[in-house]
């Protein structure tokens, strides 16, 4: 059964294993796959292009209510694009990972795009969605709940040999990245009461796929 309706919620810091976990489910059990980080940091883009402050949360709201951004939700490869620009290398470099944590605490921008989440959700039916605010905010009614977790040498290991950066940087860039989206005032990263946690340390990514697909069978869902 690939066509009955599935939504999973995927949600933990960086460095935790979500976007290869949530991809691998998605392919697994025929869903779509929704990263709503990458469009934090699409919008992120659109700003520092743009020019304006990024300070300034009415200007930043303002530039991400104009902008045409269209992400896909094919897990084996998505495309995201800002104004028919394809962003998908741009939006991974230092300068927009630096600045996205503050685009991301704009009460507009988070309204924005939680509504749009929502509707592609709806429309996809059957889908595997990863973020930090998936279970508490946009998908309460998830079918499945996921808090993925590591440790925090762990998250800046799998970060660096990501992108061939410094490990030490990299784990002094999560800790930064790791408070202000735990401490913003609106969606913090957060665990829903009712997620199932795993931590990924020791795991491996097969072991925790594995893990999740058997509790969408003991649910029913997929
Ligand atoms: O998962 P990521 O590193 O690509 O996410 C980039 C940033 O976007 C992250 O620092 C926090 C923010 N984010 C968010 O606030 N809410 C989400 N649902 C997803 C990401």
């Amino acid at each position: 059964e690939r066509t009955g309706r599935c939504v999973v919620a995927v949600d933990g810091p960086s460095g935790s294993g979500k976007s290869t976990v949530s991809r691998r489910l998605a392919v697994g059990i025929g869903a779509r796959y929704l990263d709503t980080g990458a469009m934090y940091r699409a919008i992120t883009w659109a700003v520092l292009r743009s020019g304006v402050d990024r300070a300034d949360a009415g200007s930043v709201a303002k530039v991400a209510d104009e902008v045409d951004l269209r992400i896909g939700t094919d897990p084996q490869g998505y495309g995201v694009t800002v104004d028919g620009v394809g962003v998908d290398a741009d939006i991974r470099g230092p300068e927009v990972t630096g600045a996205v944590s503050a685009v991301a605490a704009v009460p507009a921008v988070r309204k924005l795009l939680v509504a749009r989440q929502r509707e592609m959700i709806v429309n996809a039916g059957r889908i595997v969605v990863e973020g930090r605010d998936i279970g508490s905010v946009v998908a309460p009614d998830a079918d499945l709940k996921v808090y993925l977790t590591a440790s925090a040498a762990a998250r800046a290991a799998r970060r660096s040999a990501e992108d061939a950066s410094d490990v030490t940087a990299t784990a002094a860039d999560l800790a930064r990245r790791d408070r202000l989206d735990s401490t913003r005032k609106i969606d913090p990263l957060a665990q829903a009461a009712d997620a199932v946690v795993l931590d990924t340390t020791e795991l491996g990514i097969d072991e925790v796929v594995a893990r999740l697909r058997d509790l969408l069978t003991e649910r029913g869902v997929a």
